[in-house]
């Protein structure tokens, strides 16, 4: 195999696109390709400042990386979620983030949910009885609040995760099955709206194995583990069948996801206006909630008892 642009020997080959480049090449096609989708969806503009979600894994590092390299000003948020699961997790995640911030000299908030709250993610789902015994849910809830919590409060623009294709097709595809109002709001950027930030994913439209080689050919030190919660969730067992028919059919899940996004723009899902826009604001903490009364943050917090309530 050769790389299509130098002729030399390719490392990353890309059925789905035709496409075979050499390491130097790759790492030059991942952020061309990035600020590409940044300037098709209008996601933002070199003069906005931008709040990185890092996990520590290969997606957030990279994509954080990457917003370097074009010339984003571009700030990192990790949330400390006090997940052991026999591999320190949490310790091993936060200590790579902070080692990527530390060589680079970049600028890295930190939640960490036992400080700031009084309770690690495992033990706020234990005392609620939320998730049978699996924390993702209060983990989900308990994320989305503080990335827009830190992102408002310190003044960003707009809000950044390293969500790949892989993710967005396996959450389309589990919407798709229930028909969820979901759908409606999954898109490469959700503008902001009366207390919330702007979110965008930069990385959509790059299949995981994209991103991966991109860490490793660049040298990026992330968290090879998944969250030790993950193992057995229906998101891992979506993307193990889409990615059968990924080998069968190189392009599918691309092409799945994409035209679900013209789809929606040609009309096929207008929404009902009361859908999108029963927001009210939260009177525990400010944010915007379709709860009645406090949102289900501020409602766990109560439920078990936090300093900052
Ligand atoms: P996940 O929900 O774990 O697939 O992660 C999706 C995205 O959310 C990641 O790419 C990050 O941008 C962000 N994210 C996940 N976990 C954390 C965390 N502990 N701290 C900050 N951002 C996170
Ligand atoms: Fe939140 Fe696993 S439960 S990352
Ligand atoms: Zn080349
Ligand atoms: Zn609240």
């Amino acid at each position: 195999m050769k790389c299509r642009k130098c002729g030399g020997k390719a490392t990353v080959n890309m059925r789905q696109h035709k496409l075979a480049l050499c390491s130097q090449h790759y790492l030059e096609w991942v952020p061309e390709q990035t600020e590409r989708f940044i300037k098709k969806y209008e996601m933002f503009s070199k003069n906005e400042k931008i709040l990185v979600a890092v996990s520590g894994g290969k997606d957030s590092l990279s994509l954080w990386d990457i917003l370097c390299r074009l010339g984003y000003q571009a700030d990192g948020l990790y949330i400390g979620l006090g997940i052991d699961g026999g591999i320190g997790y949490s310790t091993e995640s936060h200590r790579l983030t902070q080692q990527f911030a530390s060589e680079r000299g970049l600028t890295l908030h930190i939640v960490d949910m036992e400080r700031d709250y009084g309770h690690s993610i495992p033990a706020l789902a234990q005392a609620t009885h939320r998730g049978k015994g699996k924390p993702c849910a209060v983990c989900g809830l308990s994320k989305r609040h503080e990335m827009n919590r830190i992102a408002r409060d310190m003044g960003y623009d707009v809000l950044a995760t390293g969500h790949n294709l892989d993710d967005e097709a396996a959450v389309l595809f589990s919407n798709t099955l229930s028909w969820s109002d979901y759908l409606l709001r999954q898109e490469p950027v959700l503008p902001s709206s009366d207390g919330l930030a702007r979110k965008v994913k930069p990385l959509c439209r790059l299949y995981e194995k994209e991103m991966t080689a991109y860490a490793l050919l660049r040298g990026i030190k992330y968290i090879y583990e998944e969250c030790p919660f993950a193992e057995g969730s229906t998101t891992i067992y979506y993307k193990e069948l889409l990615n059968q028919l990924e080998n069968q059919r190189p392009g599918a899940k691309l092409s799945f996801y994409l035209k679900f996004l013209d789809a929606k723009q040609n009309g096929l899902f207008s929404p009902k206006d009361q859908l999108l826009s029963n927001l009210h604001t939260c009177p525990g903490c400010g944010q915007p909630t379709s709860a009645p009364g406090l949102c289900s943050f501020c409602r766990m917090m109560e439920k078990v008892g936090s300093p900052e309530i």
